[in-house]
């Protein structure tokens, strides 16, 4: 029906994909950590660098298409794709750290957004609802469905809690590659997409923001930050489908 080739995994092949997630949920846990007003996000990438080299791992994100760290920490409201640099956190801040990490060829990728000492309830408010969005669509990830249906349970679940999903932004398939087919849009009708098959590896990483769905990359060429200033959130999983079961591969942070 003219649908592009997906690699599909057998289960050997996502035990792999499931150690490198391992590895890359660990090393978000012990970053977290580190994360208090004072920091710099830089010193974050640092210790992320040291983490996966210890660790026998690679740094996914260094060097694709020229990024320049080995994980991306977007403040506040930074949307995505944020490169560390010497932003001091503060009290209050929140901030999303996304990593893909590489074990023995296969990659993982996951993200969180975390709150910086004291935050806001509204900050608070929405990052509890960037999650559940993300756990709606893992929910809605079952073969014999559509990709379609994991869109709409994100929409509806983002709609339920009053905020906007940034629907440029994309989940996607992961393997030996950091992407790979399919597109996983955070919007879409029940029914509708390109079947769900035992066998897809794929992400599922909805942005919300409590504004508009509009965004402006910075003059570094990869930050991209909200319009009105809006922050944002966002938790990625990278999930395995089976024919009865979804498993959440980076389950852990
Ligand atoms: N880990 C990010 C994702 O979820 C990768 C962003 S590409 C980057 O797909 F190069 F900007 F980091
Ligand atoms: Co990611
Ligand atoms: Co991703």
């Amino acid at each position: 029906m003219g649908y592009s080739y997906i690699p599909l995994k057998m289960k050997a092949e996502v035990f792999r994909i499931k150690k490198a997630c391992e590895l890359t949920v660990s090393i978000l846990d012990r970053l977290r950590l580190q994360i208090k007003p004072g920091v710099e996000s830089r010193d974050i990438d640092l210790l992320c660098r040291e983490m996966l080299f210890s660790a026998g791992g690679e740094a996914g994100l260094l060097g694709y298409k020229g990024f320049p760290s080995s994980l991306c920490i977007s403040v506040n409201h930074v949307a995505a794709h944020g490169i560390p640099n010497d932003y001091k956190l503060v009290s209050g801040d929140i901030l999303t750290m996304d990593l893909t990490a590489g074990l023995n060829g296969w990659f993982g990728d996951c993200a969180v957004t975390l709150g910086v000492g004291d935050i806001s309830e509204e900050k608070g408010k929405l990052i509890a609802a960037a999650e559940r969005a993300t756990l709606a669509g893992i929910e809605a990830a079952r073969a014999g469905g559509r990709m379609g249906d994991i869109g709409c349970a994100i929409q509806n679940a983002s709609v339920e809690s009053g905020y906007t999903v940034l629907k440029n932004f994309i989940g996607h398939g992961i393997g030996r590659k950091i992407h790979e087919e399919p597109a996983v849009l955070h919007c879409g009708e029940v029914g509708s997409g390109r079947p769900i098959v035992p066998g897809m590896v794929f992400t599922i990483e909805p942005i919300l923001t409590p504004g508009a769905d509009k965004v402006v990359l910075l003059k570094d060429g990869w930050s991209v930050i909200t319009r009105d200033r809006m922050p944002c959130a966002q938790f990625e999983h990278t999930i395995a489908i089976f024919g009865d079961r979804t498993e959440i591969l980076t389950r852990g942070t």
